[in-house]
């Protein structure tokens, strides 16, 4: 780390680590509620399907990206889930585990999730790419054409009442914009999954490894303000230690 105060970045990693985790206990997890039949019947279908995509994911040769991988990274989480999280594509960590989000940003979207009274099980999480970029690399437009479908499947198959696009790839793939995420986040977009559906409101906001390089108390609030509106949106409780 050239030039840089590394106790003070080690400071500042803890401090938002505290902010997103300080003090709070679980509530109001869906996964503790009971189910009725017809929605379990609908989730078993559902995860039939996905693990479907998932297969065809890691048989997948559409980009030069399918011999790169170690592990395809279809994502994970409740099928029936009322929140999608979109991410960019998978990292070293993600590549050689075969799940998204699990590394550094990952272990900051856990803190994010639990901050927000939900576990990482009650959404569903995946990437614009189901492949890891060589060197992180940004995602190239035929690669994430070659992709989008797989995406695509996944959210019509899931339903989810809210897509959160986590960082610039992802939020502009799925409004199909070249804005810059600082223009995106904080308001709701639309997205659409189709003829006859109806469009899925879409919550873009920084990406988590984006805030683990760019540490602000800024940055930091911007993100918890996005997912306070992401909260209320679905009418669940902000938890009271956090409520600003
Ligand atoms: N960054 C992403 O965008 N996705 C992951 O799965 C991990 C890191």
């Amino acid at each position: 780390m050239k030039d840089m105060d590394v106790n003070k970045v080690a400071r500042q990693h803890a401090e938002m680590d505290n902010f997103f985790t300080d003090g709070f206990t679980i509530k109001d997890s869906r996964a503790e509620q009971k189910q009725p039949e017809a929605d379990k019947a609908a989730a078993a279908e559902a995860a039939k399907e996905l693990e479907k995509i998932a297969e065809e994911t890691r048989q997948c040769r559409k980009c030069d990206l399918g011999s790169l991988r170690t592990n395809a990274v279809p994502g994970e989480g409740d099928p029936k889930a009322r929140i999608v999280l979109v991410g960019e594509g998978p990292g070293a960590d993600e590549d050689a585990q075969g799940r998204p989000f699990v590394g550094r940003a990952g272990q900051l979207l856990d803190k994010i999730i639990e901050a927000c009274g939900l576990k990482r099980n009650d959404i569903f999480i995946c990437n614009v790419l189901k492949c890891r970029p060589p060197d992180n690399r940004d995602p190239r437009s035929e690669e994430i054409i070659s992709c989008l479908p797989y995406l695509q499947r996944q959210i019509e198959i899931i339903e989810p009442e809210i897509i959160i696009a986590m960082g610039a790839h992802a939020a502009r793939t799925l409004l199909n914009t070249n804005k810059s995420i600082g223009q995106l986040r904080g308001q709701f977009h639309e997205y659409y999954a189709g003829l006859g559906r109806p469009p899925i409101k879409v919550m873009p906001t920084y990406h988590t490894a984006y805030l683990l390089r760019n540490y602000s108390q800024d940055n930091r609030r911007r993100v918890w303000d996005d997912m306070k509106k992401v909260l209320t949106e679905l009418g669940l409780p902000i938890p009271e230690h956090r409520k600003n």
